[in-house]
Formats: C-alpha cells, structure tokens, sequence
C-alpha cells in the first residue's frame, strides 16, 4: 500500500519453539487507527513486542515508512517513530514525573507544556516520583513520555487496565482527542472492544495466530455476532 506507515507481511513470532503468531499481515496507514482485539491470551502483546523488535521474528517482515525494520534493534525502531507504551506501563520509579517525561523525549510538537494540558494531573504532580502515582496516573506518565518522543504511531497495549471507571472515562477522552491530532497514527490494543472500536477506523480480531477477522470499526461495533464470537465475555463493560 503507497501509504502504509506500518505494514506487517505473513508474521511468524513467539518465544523459542513456541509459535504465538503465524501469518499475521496488517497496515495501519499514515495517521490511521486500528484496533487490535481477541481474547486474553491470543498474541496481542506479542504481536506489539514484535513490532518494537522484542520478539524474535521468525518469517515474514515489519516495515515502517516502506523500510523493512525487522532487524532494528528495539531502541532504533523508536528513535524511527514508534512509540509503544507497554502494558506494564514501566516508569521510572526513582525519577520525578518531570524527569520521566523529559528523559527520552525528543524535538517536535509535543513538549512539557503540551502534555501537561492534555494531562492537567500531571502537572500537579510534576515533582513526585514516578513510585508515588497512582495507577492511573502511571498510566497518563507512560503515554504522556511516549507523547514526548514524537512519535508518528502510538502504539498502546491495554491502556485502561486495571483502572477505575472515573479514570477510564478520562482517559478514553484524551487518547480519542489525540486519535484526531493530525498525523500522529494509533494502534491500540484493548480488552474493552466497545471503547477500542469508537476510538479506532478500523480492527482486527486475533484468534489462533491469526488475524481471523478485520473490518471497520464501525461496522464491527454493529456486528454483535461476531464480537461475540471472537471477544465472548470481554465486550461486556465494567
Ligand atoms: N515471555 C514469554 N515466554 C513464553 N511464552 C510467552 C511469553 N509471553 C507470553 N507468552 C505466551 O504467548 C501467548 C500470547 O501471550 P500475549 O501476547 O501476552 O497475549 P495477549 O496480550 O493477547 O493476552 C500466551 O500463550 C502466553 O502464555
Ligand atoms: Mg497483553
């Protein structure tokens, strides 16, 4: 595709024997967004860890702007434009709020003052240190540093885990404003299907190994027998 941003071909990805992924392809094009849903367990992380070069890949190819970057080197394939915030969120304890956010951030369009608008608790908190949050807090300092490295796709695994419900709706609202920033592409992976679908153009559905189904957003929103099929319990809200 002309412009694919992120393209994955035919991907072969697990850990030593264990195969996880096998024959994944998609494309997330320049400023696109695209879910990634399936079951506890089926390979979404896996499939995130293989896009940053965490995880082995054993066939196929993952290019990002038309270049084959399958043999980066995870940190290079960041300073490229990836920007991944894990899903164990994996701040710096020891470094104030402030130093997390500037520790790796890079020249462009979002700055300190940026991130502190989008999130005002932060600037509130901008001298704790990083083991002094709350999770929701970690959470908004794992995707406001990611924010800081100007990435050109964000890239985030599960970002409402484990938060209460008055935080989720927050941060539903903010990844959806930055969904609708110009230029900046999305891949989110989430177990709240309903909240993935309205944030996102279009989707893919994992099931072993595979991507056993991709449509819009949109229409698989409406598509309760398939969601049922293959996200069962995890479209039901909590
Ligand atoms: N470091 C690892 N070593 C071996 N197997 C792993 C490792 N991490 C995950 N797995 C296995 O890979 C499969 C996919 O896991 P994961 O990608 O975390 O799924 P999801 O994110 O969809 O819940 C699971 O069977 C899991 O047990
Ligand atoms: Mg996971």
């Amino acid at each position: 595709m002309a412009d694919a941003l992120l393209q994955l071909e035919n991907v072969r990805a697990g850990y030593g024997e264990a195969v996880v992924l096998d024959g994944v392809s998609l494309t997330v094009p320049q400023g696109g967004s695209l879910a990634v849903l399936g079951r506890n367990g089926v390979g979404k992380t896996t499939l995130l860890l293989t896009i940053m070069g965490f995880v082995d890949l054993m066939q196929g190819s993952v290019s990002f702007r038309g270049q084959d970057i399958s043999r980066l080197a995870p940190h290079r394939r960041a300073r490229a434009g990836l920007g991944w915030v894990p899903q164990e969120r994996d701040i710096f304890a020891s470094l104030t709020v402030e130093e997390n956010l500037t520790a790796t951030a890079r020249a462009g369009r979002w700055n300190l003052d940026g991130v502190y608008s989008l999130f005002p608790r932060l600037r509130e908190r901008r001298s704790n240190m990083g083991n002094q949050l709350s999770g929701g807090e970690q959470q908004m300092l794992a995707i406001a540093r990611t924010l800081m490295t100007n990435p050109s796709i964000l890239i985030l695994d599960e970002p409402l885990e484990g938060l209460a419900p008055i935080i989720v709706e927050e941060l539903i609202a903010k990844i959806g404003a930055m969904a609708s920033e110009e230029g900046m592409a999305l891949v989110l992976v989430e177990q709240h299907a309903e909240v993935a679908l309205g944030l996102t153009e279009q989707a893919i559905v994992i099931e072993r190994g595979v991507v056993a189904h991709a449509a819009r957003s949109a229409d698989l929103l409406n598509d309760q027998a398939t969601l049922d099929r293959y996200v069962g319990l995890n479209l039901v809200e909590n």
